[in-house]
């Protein structure tokens, strides 16, 4: 059963203010789990049950600017957002931000926060990962904060799991742990590079979720019988997918990565209500990939909570890929890296 920890104290326990400036700025990647992670042990503190895995998305991404101001306020991409805002989702937005925030302001204090993503709308790439860490990155810069990057991994844990795995490029794991505050439960980047390695988007909608990534992983923990085979199903791709990096097996890692991807998703359709993100496009898509496969062509897919197929696939079997898949945005994770 999950449970629910106080994210103040422990926020504070990592972290103490050095020299205060009056404004910071970083970017943040975005990132893809090649092992999902996917249900958390506590609900409030953002711990996983297992381990999980990802590759960042070199310029793709968040860059944050935060100041201290005489009252909150933020922008997305140049426009105000506020917890009054119009759509729901820019004040699903504001409400998270302003809780992290708030467990980082000293009483009175107020920040300006201007966030930029990198990543095009229309990708139906999750920006959270790389927003929370540009963030935690951001007010390291302005408050700082002098400690290693592990303990801002756990901070930047606490805004959205995954994004404790977007402060660093390339190849990234992160450890459950078992603590159950979490001081063992933070990512560390694997050093190793893979230049050809090719990340491809197929958008298929940028519709918002019927059902939010939280809510249904949420859901899936409490309510899928299926989920209690999830820990072997990571156990197993987490392996294949760790020594398939180090010898550069395109094969290997893309199989288990899409089993762990199909696997995820398996466990949401056993939750009470059950949660199915996939659109028939979604179906077309990995059918496209498998029979690219039976073609000779060697990609492979993965998916987050949504609709939209992200392929996985070496620079000499770009053209044939980007041939079936004609809105397909690539991404050379290891390329293009910014400084
Ligand atoms: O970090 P969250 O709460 O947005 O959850 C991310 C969940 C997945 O994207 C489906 C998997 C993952 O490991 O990134």
């Amino acid at each position: 059963m999950a449970t629910e920890s106080a994210p103040h104290r422990y926020a504070q326990r990592f972290v103490t203010r050095g020299n205060v400036q009056p404004a910071g700025e970083a970017f943040a990647p975005a990132n893809i789990a090649l092992c999902k992670y996917w249900g958390k042990r506590d609900r409030a503190l953002n711990l996983p049950c297992t381990d999980s895995l990802s590759v960042s998305l070199g310029a793709l991404g968040t860059r944050t600017r935060v100041s201290f101001a005489a009252a909150e306020s933020y922008t997305l991409n140049g426009r105000p957002v506020g917890p009054d805002a119009n759509t729901a989702q820019d004040q699903a937005f504001a409400k998270r931000l302003q809780a992290f925030l708030d467990l980082h302001r000293l009483p009175g204090e107020h920040f300006a926060i201007e966030t930029k993503n990198t990543i095009p709308t229309a990708a139906g790439l999750a920006s959270s990962a790389s927003g929370f860490a540009a963030l935690t990155l951001a007010l390291a810069d302005m408050l700082d904060w002098a400690p290693c990057r592990g303990a801002l991994s756990r901070i930047a844990r606490l805004g959205s799991g995954s994004a404790c795995r977007s402060l660093w490029h390339g190849f990234v794991r992160w450890r459950a742990g078992n603590d159950p505050e979490g001081s063992d439960s933070f990512a560390e980047p694997l050093s190793l590079q893979w230049l050809a390695l090719r990340i491809g988007v197929v958008p298929i909608s940028t519709a918002t979720k019927s059902i939010s990534s939280r809510a249904a992983m949420n859901a899936t923990v409490d309510s899928s019988p299926l989920y209690q085979g999830w820990a072997e199903c990571v156990a197993r791709d987490m392996a294949e997918i760790e020594s398939a990096i180090s010898a550069r097996d395109l094969t290997r890692l893309g199989c288990a990565a899409e089993r762990n991807a199909l696997a995820m998703h398996a466990t949401m359709l056993g939750a009470s209500t059950p949660v199915l993100y996939w659109q028939p496009e979604t179906i077309t898509a990995l059918a496209t990939v498998q029979q690219l496969r039976r073609d000779g062509i060697s990609v492979f897919a993965t998916m987050d909570a949504g609709p939209n197929v992200k392929v996985i696939f070496e620079e000499q079997d770009a053209l044939a890929v980007a041939a079936h898949f004609p809105a397909l945005q690539q991404i050379a994770p290891f390329e293009a890296i910014p400084g």
